[in-house]
């Protein structure tokens, strides 16, 4: 491992210790009659997963000098939104998974009821948490993490791409390059964009930071979605602790089915290229987020 990738997840270890923790305050306890619901949401979020988004809020927020605390609640509201979408799209009525960050999914571990308003009561906290006054004192910075984050989440957002994946099915090899990559813009690219740009947010940073913190998420969510693609095509489930071959076997559209693995590669290492790029005006400072950029397409997991 080079000193970087060291680094970086010695950091990313310490930033997912700080969001479980975070998580943990910022989640119902299991008690009372709905307790079967807490537990579920528990199970979603806490202790596990790489944090990616979490990590991106942690470290955008920290070229503007926001407090911890502000940042770790925006880490967990997206992490909570990140899981949701996980829960739901696992059930039986979409991927119909049944292994994810190495144990049970929601609905095998529960039910699939409890997997639905698990994924509900997790989506609505995270607006929760954005909006109570913890997260930042001036109203205008709140409203503005609930407007972003609703609109990344939602029909023009992940929702959205959630439904062309649904499609892509269906139409499978009719998907060309440019419908494929609107699709992976909208189902994940949106959360990653929301989780780098909300730092500039909360640090009511110049709006030509805030660009290319956006501008940055852009291009590392596109790598992501190809690098969560070549995985599935070529990864293990013990190594990604969730099943692989699924797209494949699903005759789903991705830019690996559509351009092959060493063509989609080539694609996603010029996105990463691009996303540092747009981290020049912040210096070292954003060293992490450039060795995130790298680690997004090496991972393995
Ligand atoms: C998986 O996301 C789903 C996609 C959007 C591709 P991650 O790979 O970030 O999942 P976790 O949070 O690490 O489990
Ligand atoms: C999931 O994409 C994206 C969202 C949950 C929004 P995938 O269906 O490719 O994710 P995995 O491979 O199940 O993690
Ligand atoms: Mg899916
Ligand atoms: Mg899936
Ligand atoms: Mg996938």
């Amino acid at each position: 491992m080079t000193t970087d990738e060291t680094e970086l997840r010695r950091a990313m270890a310490a930033a997912a210790e700080e969001i479980d923790q975070a998580l943990d305050i910022l989640l119902p306890t299991e008690e009372g009659d709905e307790a079967r619901l807490y537990a579920a949401m528990r199970y979603a979020t806490v202790g596990g997963g790489k944090r990616l988004r979490g990590f991106l809020v942690l470290e955008g927020a920290r070229q503007f000098g926001v407090s911890r605390n502000a940042a770790l609640r925006v880490a967990g509201a997206i992490e909570m939104v990140h899981a949701y979408s996980l829960v739901h799209d696992d059930l039986p009525a979409m991927d119909d998974d049944d292994l994810r960050r190495g144990k049970p999914t929601v609905h095998k571990a529960f039910d699939e009821a409890t997997a639905i308003l698990a994924g509900d009561a997790l989506q609505t906290q995270a607006f929760t948490t954005l909006a109570e006054e913890d997260t930042h004192p001036d109203t205008a910075v709140r409203i503005e993490l609930v407007r972003c984050l609703a609109r990344a989440a939602g029909a023009r957002g992940m929702c959205g791409g959630q439904m062309l994946d649904m499609l892509a099915e269906e139409q499978g090899g009719d998907l060309d390059e440019s419908a494929i990559g609107r699709l992976q813009t909208l189902k994940t690219g949106k959360l990653i964009e929301f989780s780098a740009e909300a730092g500039a947010v909360l640090g009511k940073a110049a709006s030509s930071q805030r660009h290319a913190l956006l501008g940055y998420g852009r291009d590392l969510g596109a790598a992501f979605q190809i690098a969560d693609d070549l995985l599935d095509a070529t990864a293990t489930p013990e190594e990604a602790g969730k099943r692989t071959g699924k797209d494949a076997e699903a005759g789903k559209a991705t830019l690996v089915s559509l351009l092959g693995p060493e063509r989609a590669r080539i694609q996603a290492e010029r996105l990463v290229a691009q996303a540092k790029t747009h981290l020049d005006v912040f210096g070292e400072r954003a060293d992490l987020l450039r060795m995130l950029a790298d680690f997004v397409i090496e991972r393995r997991s």
